[in-house]
């Protein structure tokens, strides 16, 4: 019997980093030993408190049943101190808070929720692929907004034509960016919340890397701009946070109906997370947050070593205030960052993502993740400038 995807489906390609596990085990398997700043999975681990708490609650025999659909009501009042302490903003723990198995989750249900065939999604680019991959499945039209180094790594909101900002529904942000490692500044945030409530579009900010910030840069949320929870709903997570990527503890924040509808899609699509790994978030979220300034120290000095290589190479950059990324445009003679990463890759033992993985701006530049020992890292950059030396 022939197997035929429904049409939705047959339209996905697999995952850029799916299909970049076969070429690392061909070259394990040839005994190269490479050296990964492709993905962006945090290499250190979670605190012990917070393991501790993990472990404790394990042991208990009342919590290996079915918890509550989108996040126990002690988790998602944990959410909300978090968001009181972090950002100075009140949160309604019922209606404008949930608990999300992991932010990619919410974030591609949202477009579920959202969309119907044909209706139009503003699309950052490049970007997070699963903004558009959710898109593509519930059959919306995208359209792209450019994130150029010219404006900062923002789109530009006057360069939308008012026929296309008339007809979306949903647009997409992300700040701290990745893969641009771009911030944006507060007024940012104030114009585009007055785009959205001019054209009616409702926006969707993705900050998981909101709490990783150097050179003493606090990232703000989006809710924090007045009225911005009549058209925004902002996702977070604790994968970057607090270095529990595994975990797949997210949560979705903001408007209600929005909150509403995804819970209610939720309550259908999966069941809940593991009771425990709540009970472990609630103590990350609500214990000390000092470590995460000595974490993203560890970063800055990883940032700074990526940082100064890169420019001694000739790429160019923005160098990033946050996130764990550096994005970077090839020095000439490359352009292209696919045959650029293929080549460095086959020929240096060292991994790096082509920038066009995330969207067409992307071309010509590369991502280098941060989540590597700074040991591995140096030695990383010293294969790099060997071979591009040799290859002048
Ligand atoms: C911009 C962005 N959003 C969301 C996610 C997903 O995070 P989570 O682990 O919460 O699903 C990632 C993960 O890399 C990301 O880079």
């Amino acid at each position: 019997m022939k197997i035929s995807p429904a049409n939705r489906v047959s339209k996905i390609k697999p995952y850029f980093f799916a299909s970049l596990e076969k070429t690392l085990s061909e070259l394990r398997k040839d005994g190269v030993k490479v050296i990964r700043l492709d993905i962006g999975s945090p290499d250190l681990p979670p605190q012990d408190f917070i393991v501790d708490a993990l472990v404790e609650a394990v042991h208990r025999p009342d919590v290996h049943g079915y918890g509550p659909s989108g996040g126990s009501p002690a988790l998602r009042a944990a959410i909300a101190s978090y968001y009181l302490d972090r950002f100075d903003l009140k949160l309604d723990v019922d209606k404008e808070v949930l608990g999300l198995i992991g932010s990619k989750e919410g974030i591609f249900n949202l477009s579920q929720v959202l969309i119907n065939p044909g209706d139009l999604v503003l699309l950052p680019d490049p970007c997070y692929p699963v903004y558009s991959v959710g898109a593509l499945i519930a059959q919306a039209e995208t359209y792209d907004m450019p994130l150029l180094a010219e404006n900062s790594f923002l789109p530009d909101f006057d360069a939308i034509p008012d026929a296309v900002a008339g007809r979306a529904k949903l647009m997409w942000l992300n700040y701290p960016n990745n893969p641009t490692g771009a911030i944006a500044p507060y007024e940012f945030f104030e114009r585009a919340v007055a785009f959205a409530r001019k054209h009616e579009i409702v926006i969707a900010h993705d900050a998981p890397y909101v709490d990783i910030c150097f050179d003493h840069y606090k990232a703000p949320s989006i809710l924090q701009v007045p009225g911005a929870k009549e058209v925004a709903v902002e996702f977070n997570s604790l994968s970057k946070t607090y270095n529990m990527a595994g975990w797949r503890v997210g949560m979705a924040l903001g408007n209600p109906e929005i909150i509403r509808l995804l819970r209610m899609y939720k309550s259908q699509q999966d069941s809940s997370l593991f009771i425990p790994l709540m009970v472990a978030a609630e103590s990350a979220l609500l214990g000390d947050q000092s470590w995460i300034e000595t974490r993203n120290q560890v970063y800055q000095d990883r940032r700074d070593v990526v940082v100064s290589t890169l420019l001694d190479l000739g790429f160019t950059m923005e160098i990033p205030k946050a996130s764990i990324y550096v994005w970077a445009k090839l020095p000439e003679p490359w352009t292209d960052s696919v045959a650029f990463c293929d080549t460095l890759l086959r020929e240096a033992g060292v991994s790096i993502t082509p920038g066009v993985v995330y969207g067409p701006s992307g071309a010509g530049y590369v991502r280098i993740s941060l989540v590597t020992p700074l040991e591995q890292l140096s030695e990383a950059m010293a294969r790099m400038r060997i071979w591009m030396d040799k290859e002048k």
